[in-house]
């Protein structure tokens, strides 16, 4: 490994007891699937419908790798090999964002855990899981041909079929134990993401409606 990855930390900090027992009380959805399965689509409209925070690992990832920084372009080099975020930079600005908002009604967390290691240091570091996971399953195909599509709007970098292919043999190299321990857990939600948006959002709110 080179010195730039060794600058970004594997391992989250710690919690203080207080915060823990201030996220005890929120309802954290977690929503996982392969790039381009529709996670940031529908998280957006759950989060207006239910009034819950929108916490997209991506997103918040792409705002530290636009920072004229040392550490941004570490973090962008990364995402432009379609590579994995060092899970503890990645889970410590999880929790700032959890801890920075805690008047939301409930957090959607888009994009995370994303391999088995980052799923257990949540709960190490926060002290719970989630409420449950939602993964959205979509063929190889359909997730190419919408982020190809996508590409073509020159809106994200790491959209053009080389980065696709190595973000999608990230993602089927990690995600199965990541879907196992959950599983196991009882709190997977698999829904079939290779329908149109309106069909998807019905079930993802099925899913959280069961909450209440
Ligand atoms: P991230 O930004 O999360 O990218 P991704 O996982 O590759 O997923 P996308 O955002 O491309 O797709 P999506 O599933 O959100 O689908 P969307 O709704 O946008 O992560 C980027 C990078 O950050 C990673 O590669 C990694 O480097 C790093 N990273 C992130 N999280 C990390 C973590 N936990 N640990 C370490 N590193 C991390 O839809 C895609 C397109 O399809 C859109 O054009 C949309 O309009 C269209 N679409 C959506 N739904 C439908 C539908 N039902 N029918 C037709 N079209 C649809």
């Amino acid at each position: 490994m080179g010195l730039c990855q060794a600058r970004l930390p594997k391992t989250a900090k710690p919690l203080n007891p207080e915060l823990q027992e201030m996220l005890k009380s929120q309802v954290i959805i977690f929503v996982i699937g392969g790039p381009g399965s529709g996670k940031g689509t529908q998280c957006e409209r759950l989060a207006a419908k239910y009034q819950f925070q929108h916490l997209g690992m991506g997103n918040l990832l792409r705002a530290e790798a636009s920072e004229p920084t040392r550490q941004g372009r570490q973090i962008k080099d990364i995402m432009l090999k379609g590579a994995l975020v060092p899970s503890g930079f990645v889970l410590d600005l999880l929790n700032e964002n959890l801890l920075q908002r805690e008047e939301a009604k409930g957090f959607l967390v888009n994009g995370f855990p994303r391999e088995l290691n980052q799923a257990k240091d949540f709960e190490r570091v926060v002290g719970r899981p989630p409420n449950f996971v939602i993964v959205l399953d979509c063929s190889t195909e359909t997730m190419i041909q919408r982020l190809l599509l996508r590409g073509q709007t020159g809106h994200r970098a790491d959209d053009h079929e080389s980065c696709i292919r190595q973000r999608l043999e990230t993602h089927y190299s990690l995600c199965e134990p990541v879907i196992s321990y959950y599983q196991q857990k009882n709190l997977l939600r698999n829904i079939i993401g290779e329908e149109p948006e309106d069909a998807i959002f019905a079930k993802c709110c099925s899913v959280i409606d069961s909450l209440r």
